[in-house]
């Protein structure tokens, strides 16, 4: 059995999915500051998964699994005709998926920023721009959300055509290990991730959490 995701990739993804929960029922619920607790750990969270994906375990490093058009094309045609075989990280579909995922959950939090709801809650840079703009990406903020929803349904669709093809990952995430593969990636001590998450939720605090 081998190991494909370290801890910090395993801790990000479930934490992600618990924080994206909570920001969307506190913005339902207009626990707006709870709204920017969570969004704020969230945004740490996120730009230690970024550096991650550049000094990161080889499975996390999007060097690894952001693979050219070509790759990718082959990839594709030979799941069509029910080819491909299982991969020791993202496969070159997944890999541009993730990239995808990640991309629109920075422009949720990017233009949370900028927010408002003309009541009592701004997000920290409101100031920043002109009310036009704050309008425009408070405007883009609830937009951007019903994308990222149909994002993760497919995410969740294409985790459904694995398990129906006998690929058993989502306990691959849980675990981190991986029955069917006979050689894993170079996995990393995650000690680095965590300390740039610390850092950057403590430079959040300073910033803004330490004002709600
Ligand atoms: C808010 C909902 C979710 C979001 C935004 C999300 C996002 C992501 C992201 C960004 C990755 C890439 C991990 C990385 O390399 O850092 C990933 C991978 C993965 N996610 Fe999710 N996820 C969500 C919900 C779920 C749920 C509910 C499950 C399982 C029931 C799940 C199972 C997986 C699995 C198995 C992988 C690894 C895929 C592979 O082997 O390539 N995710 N997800
Ligand atoms: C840096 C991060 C974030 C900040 C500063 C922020 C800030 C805000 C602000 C100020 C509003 C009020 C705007 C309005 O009601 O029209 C809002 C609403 C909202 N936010 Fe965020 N947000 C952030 C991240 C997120 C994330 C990650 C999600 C994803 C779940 C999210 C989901 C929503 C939703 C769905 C609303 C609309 C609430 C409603 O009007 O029903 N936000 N956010």
């Amino acid at each position: 059995m081998v190991k494909v995701w370290d801890g910090f990739i395993r801790a990000f993804h479930w934490s992600q999915l618990l924080l994206l929960a909570g920001c969307w029922w506190t913005a339902e619920e207009g626990e707006m500051v709870w709204h920017q607790w969570l969004a704020m750990t969230l945004l740490a969270l996120w730009g230690a998964r970024l550096y991650w994906g550049l000094f990161g375990s080889e499975s996390a490093r999007f060097a690894s699994f952001l693979k050219k058009p070509g790759e990718v094309w082959a990839f594709a045609k030979a799941l069509v005709k029910g080819q491909s075989s299982p991969k020791a990280g993202h496969n070159p579909l997944g890999g541009w998926m993730v990239a995808l995922m990640l991309l629109c959950i920075g422009l949720q939090m990017a233009t949370g920023l900028f927010a408002s709801d003309e009541i009592f809650t701004e997000g920290p840079l409101y100031s920043w721009v002109s009310s036009d703009t704050a309008d425009l990406l408070t405007r883009l903020h609830h937009l951007n959300f019903n994308l990222l929803l149909g994002l993760i349904a497919l995410h969740l669709l294409a985790l459904v055509v694995h398990s129906l093809k006998g690929e058993r990952l989502v306990p691959a995430m849980v675990t981190g290990r991986n029955k069917t593969l006979a050689q894993g990636p170079a996995l990393k001590a995650s000690w680095p991730a965590w300390l740039v998450f610390a850092l950057l939720w403590g430079l959040l605090y300073w910033g803004w959490g330490s004002g709600l």
